[in-house]
């Protein structure tokens, strides 16, 4: 990891951050006298704000009232100053409505917590008066609220850099503790429950005399996945000379410093006691009075607690899996009398199926997939499904159905098209899925007129929810799920556009023979096919890597990568993009309609991104989870791309891969231009 470029200023036309850069030097006795203040008045430490002006109200408008409700809801009585963390929105209808949340570091008390965010709500307004979108950052608190759902979302911009301008004695040795450590401290993290919250802090040895400290926090509405990338970004960012550094954004917090600089006594106590209370000791252990017999009083006060936990808790189960069963409206196998109550949750009626679509008629019909046809539904609870009728070709047996339709159905990412439940009638097998809104994106992609709906911050957006899917498909979820058949059909967008995968583990469910899979599907999805893929049937997470690249393509061109080949150019999409990669007209491979409203930063990097999916070498291709992190962070260095492998097909249909390592054309740019988007704050720590 390389420490952060020198905040050299420098305009950026990224949109979805559109902070000042600002620089400011705070001076030594400045800061030693605003923190001595700040104890004294038990104000919190004030660090940093953003509030861009670009977007904003007007006085005495919907929006500012909506926004004074939900600041005086958050430091309201009902706020959750226990946990540190309260979340909430105001206002009805999208333009006025306004979501916010408050984080207090983790050791924060309860009282320290209202009172830093007290002041904030008041401080956040003074300001920024008339901004619909602004964070506030303390040392004790944060605060941010925006007009745009910003719950359980990550957000990385903007954010904050600070660090301590005494340089390390020893950097090498330093950094390798700290990179150890920073590891460290973040899976504890992203995995912690303390009180409810994403945090935790670690301490190592550097010297005898200069221990190293570290502090990361999340907001705890993210994922773990969320929480993990957020704090990676931080940690790539932060600055490893230094003695210490901060990283602020508004989902997360990571630190370190070479003092202690959090109440280690109330960690302690945030921490789970080590050896856990025994909520029922065993009989021989009981304590008892010295050599006599347990009184009945005593034996009926431990029976009778157990008898009554035990009683509750079988009750409590009859009524989880009641409900259960009448929210799936199950048909109650009564033959099946085993254990899988996991199954039984999912199973659908085939009765239930038939109303909910109507009888599968041809009105209801969504599309037709790879492995059948889609229709919409409506469940008699009203909810809205999408139901695949798989083709009745598998040769799969009911028991391996069920078990692969388990696995999938516990597959549960933001990104994803989640898997209800299923059918099985005679031959006939059924998928339910969720109902997503706005079709699939090769619907509103390839459309000359509804594409000028995707502009590009939501198409980044789209490309980088289409990466953190498939990280988690490749490495978060229990299993790895390499998807075979990633492409814009296979990407659905919600109301708010949010990209979520579809088809997912359908080989596991099908039961498709790997090889014979790869034979059929040739036809297909041709153009999304890795060569190794393609050619041997070979498959790994890198042959999703490279339908990712060309996915990548066709969402910054609006173009078909398949309809380059009927062009009668010979000319794939990648190879058009390596072309003008290599002769240094990157933008010429955008989207002609984007040109004038995209980020040249955000664009170049995608690029780059998806030239190195496309390498021919799989182990030359980058992982889902370096380019789920290069999407979010301007700190990763790419590697220069070498020419893609790109295919031509030739009369008789067959493919051949051509190499680009011999050389064809030199890569002028060794690495991409880095984007300064950053707001950094030169600090002398008072120590
Ligand atoms: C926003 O602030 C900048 C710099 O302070 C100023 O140049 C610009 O005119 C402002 N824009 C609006 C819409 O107020
Ligand atoms: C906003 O409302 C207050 C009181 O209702 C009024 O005094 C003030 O003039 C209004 N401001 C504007 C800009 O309308
Ligand atoms: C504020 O909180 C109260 C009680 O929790 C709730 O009834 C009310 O709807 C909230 N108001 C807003 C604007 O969120
Ligand atoms: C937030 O406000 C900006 C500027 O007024 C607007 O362009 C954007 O569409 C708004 N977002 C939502 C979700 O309303
Ligand atoms: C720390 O190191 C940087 C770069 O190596 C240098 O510019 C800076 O002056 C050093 N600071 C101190 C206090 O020595
Ligand atoms: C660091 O040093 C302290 C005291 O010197 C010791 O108690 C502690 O166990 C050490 N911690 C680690 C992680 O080595
Ligand atoms: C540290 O936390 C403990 C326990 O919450 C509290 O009693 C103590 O006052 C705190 N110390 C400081 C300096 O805030």
């Amino acid at each position: 990891m390389k420490p952060p470029t020198p905040p050299t200023m420098k305009p950026t036309h990224r949109q979805s951050c559109s902070s000042p850069i600002i620089i400011f030097f705070f001076l030594l006795s400045l800061l030693l006298n605003l923190s001595y203040r700040a104890g004294a008045q038990d104000e919190p430490t004030y660090l940093s704000h953003s509030c861009s002006n670009a977007t904003v109200f007007s006085p005495n408008s919907t929006y500012q009232r909506n926004l004074n409700a939900l600041l005086s809801n958050l430091s309201s009585n009902s706020a959750d100053y226990n946990s540190g963390f309260t979340s909430g929105t105001a206002g009805q209808a999208p333009p006025d409505r306004v979501y916010g949340l408050f984080l207090c570091r983790g050791d924060q008390s309860q009282a320290s917590c209202r009172d830093c965010v007290g002041y904030a709500t008041g401080d956040v307004l003074r300001r920024c008066p008339k901004e619909k979108v602004s964070s506030i950052w303390y040392d004790q608190c944060m605060l941010t609220y925006s007009n745009q759902s910003i719950l359980s979302t990550m957000r990385d911009s903007p954010f904050l850099v600070l660090y301590n301008t005494a340089n390390i004695s020893d950097p090498t040795r330093f950094n390798s503790l700290l990179d150890e450590t920073l590891s460290t401290i973040l899976s504890r993290t992203a995995s912690s429950q303390l009180a409810g919250k994403k945090f935790a802090v670690q301490r190592a040895n550097f010297t005898v005399l200069q221990p190293l400290y570290t502090l990361a926090q999340c907001t705890p509405d993210l994922t773990t996945t969320d929480c993990t990338m957020c704090l990676q970004m931080g940690a790539g960012r932060l600055v490893r000379r230094a003695q210490g550094s901060r990283y602020f954004n508004p989902s997360c917090t990571i630190r370190f410093e070479t003092y202690v600089f959090y109440n280690e006594t109330a960690v302690a106590l945030l921490s789970p006691p080590p050896p856990a209370p025994v909520p029922l000791p065993p009989p021989s252990s009981v304590p008892r009075p010295k050599g006599r017999k347990i009184s009945t009083a005593v034996i009926i006060a431990i029976v009778a607690p157990i008898g009554v936990t035990v009683m509750v808790f079988i009750i409590l189960c009859c009524l989880i899996r009641r409900r259960a069963a009448k929210r799936h409206e199950v048909a109650q196998d009564a033959s099946d009398g085993n254990d899988m109550t996991n199954v039984e949750s999912l199973q659908f009626d085939f009765a239930a199926i038939q109303a909910a679509t109507d009888n599968f008629s041809a009105n209801n019909k969504l599309g037709e997939g790879g492995f059948g046809e889609v229709f919409k539904g409506v469940l008699r609870t009203g909810q809205l499904v999408a139901v695949k009728r798989l083709s009745r070709s598998s040769g799969q047996g009911a028991e391996e159905f069920k078990n692969e339709v388990v696995v999938v159905a516990k597959l549960q990412h933001r990104n994803l098209v989640q898997l209800l439940g299923f059918c099985l009638e005679g031959e006939e097998k059924i998928l339910i899925y969720e109902y997503v809104h706005n079709k699939s994106l090769d619907n509103l992609l390839f459309d000359s007129e509804k594409r000028g709906l995707l502009d590009w911050s939501r198409r980044y957006k789209i490309i980088s929810g289409i990466a953190r899917g498939m990280l988690y498909l490749h490495e978060e979820s229990r299993l790895r799920i390499i998807h075979r058949d990633l492409k814009t059909s296979n990407v659905l967008l919600d109301t708010d556009m949010n990209p979520k995968i579809a088809d997912f583990g359908m080989a596991r469910i099908f039961g498709v023979d790997q090889t014979q899979g790869t034979t059929n599907k040739v036809v297909g999805t041709y153009g999304y096919m890795s060569p190794e893929y393609a050619m041997h049937g070979q498959f790994s997470v890198k042959s999703d890597v490279y339908s990712f690249g060309v996915l990548v393509l066709e969402i910054l061109s609006g173009e078909k990568n398949s309809s380059f080949y009927q062009s009668g150019t010979a000319e794939d999409l990648p190879s058009h993009a390596w072309k003008h990669w290599r002769d240094g007209t990157p933008m010429e491979v955008l989207d002609p309609i984007l040109r004038d409203s995209c980020s040249r930063n955000e664009v170049i990097r995608c690029i780059h991104m998806s030239l190195l999916c496309l390498q021919e070498d799989p182990a030359d291709r980058p992982t889902m989870a370096t380019i789920a992190l290069t999407l979010n962070s301007y700190s990763v260095t790419l590697p220069v791309p070498q020419q893609p492998a790109f295919f031509f097909r030739s009369r008789m249909g067959q493919l051949y891969s051509e190499s680009g390592k011999s050389g064809f054309g030199k890569s002028t740019s060794e690495s991409m231009p880095v984007s300064v988007n950053e707001v950094s704050i030169t600090e002398v720590e008072p120590r």
